[in-house]
């Protein structure tokens, strides 16, 4: 098989910094050694077929989004990234692996949701990729298939507390599925914000005349979310669920999960990049010739974003280095403005909830280094390697060591990036929620299990390339 060493490189993992040499042997890093290290009496730098220069560059693992949605049928329309364009996107941005979300709804089978998942991505990945399966009908027929879900390779399932007539489950439901989940060891994700109350706040709003996508975060109000976040955890915590908050956007949310935390319970949640940098108040100054204040629907997102006055964000970061949340995924579930979120012109709550980062994750993160957010060390804990362990695939991604799939980014922190629809914007949308962010670094070189698949402005992957990955149990579980 062919070798590739890495040569002069910083080697970051979760745990610490060293100069270290990486050595890949087909799709397998194979050894991390000292650098110019002689192997059993063989130069390496001399004998490898490979050999990429890391100087004053960080070597990391590739990056893995927890978070996606490609293809998702949502809001009238479907999330605008392919499984072909949204993989590749994330490659461009040093995202090695993704975690999809399946879809089963009221009245289908989770098999058949689950099949046509498979259907949507084999073939098309640019990189590997793993699901989650949405459970949008709770039902006797669903609980009885979520016992079969682990034999598939996917562990963790979401319920959704939100959007009721689409994937609502209400708390009968939640407390059912959390029984299983509890019974399996099927992770529950939840999507914590309440649906119902939300909607007579958002058709309040509507005959009030505020249908400007500024009203979406009036009528998601913070303690909508806090409030869902709260039945969620006293629901798991009845059952025995693990139970995983998924884009927790609310600092009052936060302080329930860590006050859960405290008391001993197996509860985790995510932010979002969108939760760190952007806020509600720049939603509602968004404005521009041709979309007027429908400009805003850029970012419309659910939970939404929050107000900066309010100091959700510093929350948001402040959380991430004290581990009241362990990761950061994108909730990548794109759309066009044209076509797609004008369809909700005149009337937010039909604006298709979702914005577009997949590309973004690793970058915006990384600024957050340079920002003094977070250490090296934390960076690639919230982006790759909690997300490995959390979803059971750690080991195999989520770390650089002998054994480890070859998912290896080099990242050159000397390097800048400018983010623009025009400029490094490899996804299928029409804009960039993230128009005219400056990072300072650059994704330089991506490898997916030991091929290079990016190197510096070049694209050398294939559609096809990334393979399925079955997931087991998650490791956080006790
Ligand atoms: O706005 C969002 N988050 N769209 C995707 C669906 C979801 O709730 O995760
Ligand atoms: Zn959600
Ligand atoms: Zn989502």
């Amino acid at each position: 098989m062919a070798t590739t060493l890495i040569t002069g490189g910083t080697v970051v993992t979760s745990t610490g910094r060293s100069a270290a040499d990486v050595l890949v042997d087909g799709e397998q890093i194979v050894a991390v050694l000292a650098p110019g290290s002689v192997l059993l009496g063989t130069d390496l730098a001399a004998s490898a077929d490979t050999v990429i220069d890391a100087s004053g560059k960080y070597v990391i693992p590739g990056g893995i989004d927890a978070h996606t949605h490609m293809e998702l049928p949502f809001g009238g329309t479907a999330a605008s990234d392919t499984f072909e364009t949204g993989t590749r996107a994330a490659a461009w941005g040093g995202t090695t692996t993704i975690i999809d979300f399946a879809v089963q709804r009221y009245g289908e089978k989770v098999q058949d949701g689950l099949a046509a998942w498979h259907e949507k991505a084999a073939g098309n990945c640019a990189i590997d990729y793993g699901f989650h399966q949405i459970i949008g009908g709770v039902d006797a027929d669903a609980l009885s298939a979520m016992d079969g879900l682990i034999d598939e390779g996917v562990t963790s399932f979401k319920l959704f507390m939100a959007y009721p007539g689409v994937f609502y489950s209400d708390d009968a439901q939640v407390l059912r599925a959390m029984q299983k989940s509890a019974e399996t060891g099927l992770l529950t994700m939840m999507h914590a914000e309440n649906g119902p109350a939300i909607d007579v706040l958002a058709e309040q709003l509507v005959a009030q005349g505020k249908t400007d996508p500024y009203f979406h975060g009036i009528a998601r109000a913070w303690q909508m979310e806090e409030e869902a976040t709260h039945r969620a955890i006293m629901l798991a915590h009845l059952t025995g669920a693990p139970l995983y908050v998924v884009h927790v956007s609310a600092k009052q949310a936060v302080e329930q999960l860590a006050a859960a935390r405290d008391r001993g319970q197996n509860v985790y949640g995510e932010t979002c990049p969108q939760y760190l940098y952007l806020s509600l108040e720049e939603q509602l100054g968004a404005s521009s010739e041709e979309w007027g204040a429908f400009e805003g629907s850029k970012w419309v997102c659910s939970t939404p974003l929050r107000s900066r006055e309010e100091r959700h964000q510093d929350h948001m970061w402040q959380a991430l280095r004290t581990n009241d949340l362990q990761m950061v995924s994108t909730d990548h579930c794109p759309f066009c403005m044209k076509g797609q979120k004008e369809l909700g012109r005149g009337d937010f709550r039909k604006i298709p909830n979702g914005i577009g980062g997949v590309e973004h994750r690793m970058d915006l993160l990384y600024q957050g280094v340079v920002d003094g957010h977070l250490t090296l060390e934390r960076w690639v804990e919230v982006t790759s390697t909690t997300p490995a362990r959390m979803f059971g695939l750690y080991g195999r991604k989520g770390v650089i060591a002998p054994g480890a799939d070859a998912d290896i980014v080099i990242y050159d922190p000397n390097g800048h990036t400018s983010i623009g629809v025009d400029k490094t914007h490899h996804m299928n949308m029409d804009y960039s929620a993230w128009e005219g962010y400056e990072i300072d670094g650059h994704v330089d070189t991506v490898l997916s299990r030991g091929k290079v698949v990016v190197d510096g402005n070049q694209y050398l992957g294939a559609k096809g390339d990334g393979r399925y990955l079955k997931r087991g149990l998650s490791q956080y579980l006790i």
